[in-house]
Parts: structure tokens; C-alpha cells; sequence
């Protein structure tokens, strides 16, 4: 596994995604209560451009989670497991570890 730029920390703004194509891939960051999350921009249903979709806090089951909605057919993903919402698929959204070296964040490949 190599590191690989993605952006300064303070490029990526709470709840508004930020992707960059690194290695053909698209890669969307999002800070989430101070927490970074980086998935591929890539719906595991229909490989819509996922990061496009609306953020949102929603409570399943007394459960509060911030999920993502996809902008083709709907389906929510729970952003920080990667797991659907509601919908029973075993596809979920791919995430990258990362790490962050003098507030410049890397992603590991
Ligand atoms: S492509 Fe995302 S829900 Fe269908």
C-alpha cells in the first residue's frame, strides 16, 4: 500500500465532499463532526458519482447516522460504515484509510 496526496485538512469543509482523482480513481473526503471519511466515488448499486448525493442526518431505530442519498435511484448509505440504509444488499461503499502528515492528508492505495 502506498500514501498518496489528497489535499490540505483544511480544504475539506464539514459536510461537503471534496474529490480528486487519484490513480483513475475518484476519491470523495468529507469531514463529519470533526471525524474524515474518504469512500470512491462510486455507488456500489449502479456506479453513480455517489459524493454528488445529499448528506443528511437521518435516525434509524433510536440509532443517529449520517447517511448519504444517491443521486440516481435514492438509496441511502450509511457514510461511516459504508452499509446501506434500510435497503438489504451486502454491497457497500469502498473507503480508504488515510493519514494526516504536517495538515496534509494522504491516501492510502
Ligand atoms: S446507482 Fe446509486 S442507488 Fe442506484
Amino acid at each position: 500500500m502506498e500514501r498518496y496526496y489528497f489535499c490540505k485538512e483544511h480544504e475539506l469543509a464539514e459536510g461537503e465532499f471534496f474529490v480528486k482523482t487519484i490513480l483513475d480513481r475518484k476519491i470523495g473526503g468529507i469531514k463529519l463532526d470533526d471525524k474524515l471519511y474518504f469512500i470512491l466515488d462510486y455507488c456500489p448499486h449502479a456506479g453513480a458519482p455517489i459524493c454528488k448525493g445529499k448528506v443528511k442526518n437521518i435516525i434509524i431505530k433510536d440509532d443517529e447516522l449520517v447517511a448519504i442519498r444517491c443521486p440516481w435511484h435514492n438509496w441511502l448509505f450509511n457514510i461511516q460504515d459504508g452499509l446501506p440504509v434500510i435497503i438489504h444488499i451486502k454491497q457497500k461503499l469502498l473507503h480508504f484509510h488515510y493519514e494526516i502528515l504536517s495538515n496534509e492528508i494522504y491516501i492510502m492505495l
